[in-house]
């Protein structure tokens, strides 16, 4: 196995929303789950760098002594040995359940040329050869594991290298002197090989494919307030037909991490193969960014008469009250209001069959505007929303976007006798639709960025949503296609 580096492999890219209202506990708040499929691919991608890797091996000389028959012993060396060709043609990945993946290389072949030379007392001859070599076979075990770091690792557990047939084609003056020895000479030429392809793949899984796992990023700032946490929750867990790696998946405070109060629900993946990657995303992310935004006062607002439309009928002043609510225009002739609103708890992203939604509680508070800065409380509102969700993605980054749904507005309190709230609430519902919800959805449109390693592009992303009631039957799927990325 050697590296994905240099090439750009694109894989076919599903995502799964998966929430299920099974057990709690420590869960991946994503799983990023290879098919046999994706494995197939790889090994495509290894094969051809294992390839190119071993084009520029450099062989050893060697050199010896034969005994020939009524000519005694001959020095013989080889020198200047080079690849001439390399192919690699059966390549598979296959995954070891509970263990890692076995990556094997079947029915290749090596053609190698150099030129010898002989010496005898006095005597120097030299020429050239080729050497086929024909049948090898390799394989390798791949030990996949989590570092403390949250960083995947890799390790070779086992190689072998088998090299079914070698033919050297010597010649020169002596050769034909030299082709009497060619047993002698081909089984040179196979340990040498062998012993060097295990050694380039363990190089290569040391020097390059464990560093490449390095670029997966653990931790990505999202914005100035918050990060998302890609740490592996423990080593890829292999299958029959499928690998999948358990990412946290948690957006936190950059200013001020502390544990999230609650645990990310379990994700039961549906049975599909078709694609070659899936990417598995439960609501955890996505509570998780609410709490942190929520908490950084992102989802308070204040609302003054200058936001209200020129043309509005009502407006933030107690003259605008005054049919409606009396006492606020004689208590505070001509003053202005303000509203400021915040959401009253951090607010969870829920799924009703098919489609995602969630609901904000809002609570504003009104204050009259008096000299000095002062501010004065009149009243307070209670404002109810269900919004429905929606995420689309394209190939590097999950978006979402909210679209709310009607408003309802309750008076909570009153410093100024109870009233109708009717008008108000087609103010708010202003509000909420041309400032609160833009602004809400321009930080969804950032995105939740993928967990990829360098070089990876995917292509031809599908989206479905998936519910998984606790019996473990998929309810709904909802199934979008993207543009394919040329
Ligand atoms: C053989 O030796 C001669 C003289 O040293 C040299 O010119 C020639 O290139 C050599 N041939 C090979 C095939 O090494
Ligand atoms: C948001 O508004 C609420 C209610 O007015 C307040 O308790 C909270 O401190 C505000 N948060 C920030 C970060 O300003
Ligand atoms: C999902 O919500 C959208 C927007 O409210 C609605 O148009 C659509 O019909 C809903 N889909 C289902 C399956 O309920
Ligand atoms: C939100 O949806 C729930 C459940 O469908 C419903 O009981 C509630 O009245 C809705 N609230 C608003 C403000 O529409
Ligand atoms: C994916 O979407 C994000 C946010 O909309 C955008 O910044 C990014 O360029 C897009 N990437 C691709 C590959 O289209």
């Amino acid at each position: 196995m050697v590296t994905l580096k240099g090439t750009l492999p694109s894989l076919l890219l599903g995502t799964l929303l998966t929430f299920t209202s099974g057990a709690l506990g420590a869960n991946p708040g994503l799983v990023v789950r290879i098919t046999d499929q994706g494995l197939e691919y790889v090994a495509q991608e290894e094969l051809l760098a294992l390839q190119k890797k071993l084009h520029k091996v450099t062989l050893p000389n060697f050199d010896g002594d034969v005994r020939i028959k009524h000519f005694g012993s001959v020095d013989y060396g080889f020198h200047s040995l080079n690849i001439q060709s390399c192919k690699l043609l059966g390549s598979a990945l296959k995954l070891l359940p509970n263990q890692g993946l076995l990556f094997s290389v079947s029915d290749s072949f090596i053609q190698v040329t150099g030129s010898w030379k002989v010496r005898k007392r006095i005597l120097r001859l030299n020429g050239s050869f080729d050497v086929k070599v024909k049948g090898i076979t390799i394989s390798v075990n791949l030990l996949l594991d989590s570092e403390p770091s949250g960083r995947p690792k890799v390790a070779v557990s086992s190689c072998s290298s088998h090299i079914h047939d070698v033919e050297v084609d010597i010649s020169g003056d002596l050769g034909w002197l030299l082709n009497l020895f060619h047993n002698q000479i081909e089984s040179r030429f196979r340990k040498a090989l062998k012993s060097r392809i295990c050694e380039i793949i363990q190089d290569s899984v040391t020097s390059e494919l464990q560093p490449y796992l390095q670029t997966l990023p653990v931790t990505t700032k999202i914005d100035h307030l918050a990060g998302l946490d890609y740490s592996l929750m423990g080593a890829p867990q292999a299958t029959d037909q499928t690998l999948d790696v358990m990412f946290k998946g948690e957006i936190f405070s950059r200013d001020d991490r502390s544990p999230v109060a609650f645990l990310a629900p379990v994700m039961n993946l549906p049975e599909e193969h078709s694609r070659m990657v899936y990417f598995a995303i439960s609501n955890y992310a996505f509570n998780t960014a609410s709490l942190v935004y929520h908490k950084a006062g992102f989802l308070n607002f204040t609302i003054t008469d200058d936001m209200i439309p020129p043309d509005s009928n009502i407006r933030l002043n107690t003259k605008s009250f005054r049919a409606f609510v009396p006492r606020i225009a004689r208590l505070y002739p001509n003053t202005n209001l303000e509203l400021q609103g915040a959401v009253v708890s951090a607010p969870c992203l829920n799924f009703s069959p098919g489609n995602l939604s969630t609901a904000a509680q809002m609570e504003i508070e009104a204050f009259v505007l008096l000299p000095n800065s002062v501010k004065e409380p009149v009243f307070r509102l209670g404002v109810a929303t269900n919004v429905s969700a929606m995420l689309t993605f394209n190939t590097s980054k999950i978006t979402g976007f909210l679209e709310p749904e009607k408003i309802q507005v309750e008076l909570k309190e009153s410093k100024v006798g109870l009233f109708s709230v009717e008008l108000l609430e087609a103010l708010l519902n202003y509000y909420l639709l041309n400032n609160f919800y833009p602004k809400v959805n321009d930080k969804l449109a950032e995105g939740f960025p993928l967990p990829l390693l360098k070089k990876i592009q995917l292509y031809d992303p599908i989206l479905q949503i998936h519910k998984l009631v606790e019996s473990g039957h998929a309810e709904s799927q909802i199934r979008g296609n993207m543009d394919t990325e040329s």
